[in-house]
């Protein structure tokens, strides 16, 4: 087990658990990240910047994206799948590290393999990367919090997201600057592709820079879902729905309630409710719906009502400028107004915390959830 080599213990302050403490971090975390970002290019991802204009060659020459990572940081992978097929026009897959570096599978030299990871150290994903490597595919990069680790050594380009040091094992910060700085790979490579101009660049900068505000608004919440809270840690099931690029958001609120409260929770695209899992749906099963006001609201408004038929109680998240509001069976929490391509990057800190304050109702070890390591260095 390595425990994350960090200088000094950081200060819990006035928090009881690291976890709370690095939820409310993200705003100062995001802005660290974005910081000295004055544009958007290539060279963001020279990493330590041995050889400047690195980037620049292989974002030439690649023509597909291949993301291998594990847990949360594979689930920042499946969000930035929509935003780099959606925006930078480029085909991507996003693998489970300890399945890609087993399976066979077609490599293509013409590959940009994009690695995500907190820690950097993680077996699984270094063992994939290495496989992708030796599979021919040698345009690497490495999305990281540790610039010391050996994924940020093992990769040509690096981006380093500066959510400091995180100790709760429960990864949460580092989760949202992963997106942020996928976000970045994202305008970057559509800037390269000829699919982000000037004006657009500038725009979505400034929706970046705004960020840290948007996620203050968002953690002001926290009384709604301490009140959720109360209610969901009753249950020992739970489902989690989402849609598009919110369904990988869907995915992370369930991972984090199974991995700090123990309740079992599933994820499902809501399209896939019919196919099986609507047969679970009872009043004795919560379901959150991630319900941004984005173009697929009306099919997931479906979804919704084919659960409240069944009896089952609906938890949803839903942009401010979205007509859902609490009814019978029915609890709705309003974020800010809906932020477009960036709004995973909200909706997941409400998910963040009704999972700390259920493992608080029901007195779980928040920080050290039971058989979980901060950072998995073993298979
Ligand atoms: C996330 O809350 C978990 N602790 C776990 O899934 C974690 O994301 C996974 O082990 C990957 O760790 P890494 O980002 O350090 O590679």
């Amino acid at each position: 087990r390595t425990v994350q080599a960090h200088t000094g213990a950081a200060e819990l302050g006035p928090y009881s658990h690291y976890m709370h403490k690095e939820i409310f971090e993200q705003p100062r975390a995001l802005a660290d990240t974005l910081e000295g970002v004055e544009s958007i290019g290539p060279e963001l991802f020279d990493g330590l910047g041995e050889q400047p204009a690195k980037a620049a060659a292989v974002f030439a020459q690649i023509d597909r994206v291949l993301i291998l990572a594990c847990g949360t940081s594979y689930y920042s992978g499946c969000v930035a799948r929509y935003w780099l097929e959606d925006m930078a026009g480029v085909p991507t897959t996003v693998e489970v590290a300890s399945e890609y570096r087993y399976r066979t599978s077609v490599p293509d030299p013409r590959t940009l393999v994009v690695a995500i990871s907190q820690s950097g150290e993680t077996a699984d994903t270094l063992a994939a990367l290495r496989h992708a490597q030796s599979l021919g595919m040698r345009h690497t990069l490495a999305v990281c919090n540790v610039a010391t680790s050996a994924l940020v050594r093992e990769t040509a380009l690096s981006y380093l997201t500066r959510a400091g040091v995180e100790i709760g094992v429960a990864s949460t910060k580092a989760f949202s600057t992963q997106l942020a700085g996928l976000f970045l790979l994202t305008l970057a490579l559509a800037q390269v592709r000829g699919r982000l101009d000037a004006q657009q660049q500038a725009q979505q900068l400034k929706a970046m820079r705004h960020l840290p505000l948007a996620l203050q608004a968002v953690l002001a919440l926290e009384p709604q879902l301490i009140h959720w809270a109360e209610a969901f840690a009753q249950h020992e099931h739970a489902l989690f729905l989402g849609r598009g690029m919110h369904y990988p958001i869907a995915l992370e609120g369930a991972l984090k309630l199974k991995e700090i409260s123990y309740i079992h929770a599933e994820a499902y695209p809501a399209g896939e409710l019919k196919h099986g899992p609507l047969a679970l749906v009872t009043k004795e099963m919560p379901v959150v719906v991630v319900a941004p006001n984005d173009a697929l609201l009306e099919k997931l408004k479906s979804n919704m009502q084919e659960v409240r038929a069944r009896g089952g109680v609906l938890y949803v998240l839903a942009d401010a400028d979205s007509h859902i509001r609490s009814a019978d069976g029915l609890h709705a929490i309003r974020l800010p107004e809906h932020y477009g391509h960036l709004s995973p990057i909200l909706h997941v800190v409400p998910l963040q915390l009704l999972a700390y304050h259920c493992a608080l109702a029901r007195g779980t070890d928040v920080d050290k959830p039971r058989n979980l390591a901060k950072s998995v260095t073993v298979e």
